[in-house]
């Protein structure tokens, strides 16, 4: 795989990005990611800011390679991340679920390399303005939250990429080389990775999960919430809840106090499959193997130029 502007971007072999992710992502699959060509990132978002600085710490001693960390805005206590991040010397952030604007001149001043996340053209278009160094163009089959615009990788990356001159990450579907092969000839830089990357070794995700992750088939997620914040969920017995109430006619209070607090960490982390949330991307229909992150890697790279031949010969 040759080298292009987002291996030289982030100073790593291949262009292939671990999506941050919480409860999921800590040192162990960020340095795992990193040492096996790609970047690694660590998922700020289900971290007090102590913990995130023990993860950074020892992600650090565990690769010499880059990595980063995703700082999702929608999560109380960035202020104190943000100061953990820079203290910590962390050259690479990505920020999500916010406005651009609001912390990219702050990071850019102290030298740190800053990618942003949308699921749309007009916040890429934003995100270019605020001055970021990339974009993750992510569509709406991905895990995790997302969009209201439901728009697909497929479409976006192209819409996306007409649009803006920064280098381009895509991420939403992307669980094997053939797809990053595809979202390269759309237009794309280079890849974020999440639920592939969910289902690793190293992820830090309840092994019940991982498994239901691997037993998913096509069809068994669902993004919903809209009125909160949307999610990818798989189809468990928490969101036939969810459902149920939406069929009740309930209001944004209803569904907040149904959410509650910490109902991701009680599916992903404690591996609660009734009654915890489940965030995961629709190509979990596609994960059959819980695989070591580096594993996954070489796939990918593998896979890519295998892909890459076959089209060859169309
Ligand atoms: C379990 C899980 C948790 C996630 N948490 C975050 C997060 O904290 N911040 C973020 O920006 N994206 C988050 N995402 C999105 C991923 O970083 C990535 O963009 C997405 O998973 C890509 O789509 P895919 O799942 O189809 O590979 C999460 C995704 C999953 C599956």
């Amino acid at each position: 795989m040759a080298d292009n502007r987002i291996t030289q971007l982030f100073g790593i072999q291949y262009p292939i990005v671990q999506g941050g992710m919480i409860w999921t992502s800590g040192w162990r699959l960020a340095s795992a990611v990193s040492n096996a060509g790609g970047l690694g990132l660590l998922g700020a978002g289900s971290m007090y800011p102590n913990v995130l600085k023990e993860h950074i710490d020892k992600c650090r001693k565990a690769t010499d390679k880059p990595f980063g960390v995703n700082i999702p805005m929608l999560y109380p206590n960035i202020d104190e991340v943000m100061d953990i991040v820079v203290k910590s010397g962390v050259k690479i952030v990505f920020t999500s679920a916010g406005n651009p604007k609001t912390w990219t001149t702050f990071l850019k001043e102290i030298d740190i390399t800053v990618v942003h996340v949308v699921s749309s053209v007009k916040f890429a278009l934003k995100a270019q303005e605020a001055g970021v160094d990339a974009v993750v163009a992510e569509g709406f089959e991905a895990g995790g939250h997302n969009g209201r615009d439901e728009t697909t990788t497929m479409v976006l990356i192209p819409s996306v990429k007409e649009k803006i001159d920064i280098p381009l990450i895509a991420a939403g579907g992307i669980a094997t080389g053939q797809a990053m092969l595809a979202a390269m000839v759309l237009g794309a830089d280079g890849v974020q990775v999440g639920s592939r990357f969910a289902a690793s070794h190293e992820g830090s995700a309840h092994s019940t999960f991982k498994e239901q992750i691997i037993l998913a088939k096509e069809g068994d997620t669902h993004l919903t919430l809209k009125e909160l914040a949307p999610v990818r969920l798989l189809k468990n017995k928490f969101y036939q809840n969810v459902q149920q109430a939406y069929a009740n006619g309930a209001t944004i209070e209803v569904l907040k106090s149904l959410l509650g607090r910490g109902r991701a960490k009680k599916g992903m982390f404690e591996g609660n499959l009734e009654e915890g949330e489940l965030e995961i991307g629709q190509v979990s229909g596609l994960i059959n193997e819980i695989k070591p992150a580096g594993q996954i890697v070489k796939d990918l790279v593998e896979e890519f130029g295998r892909a890459k031949s076959a089209v060859n010969r169309l």
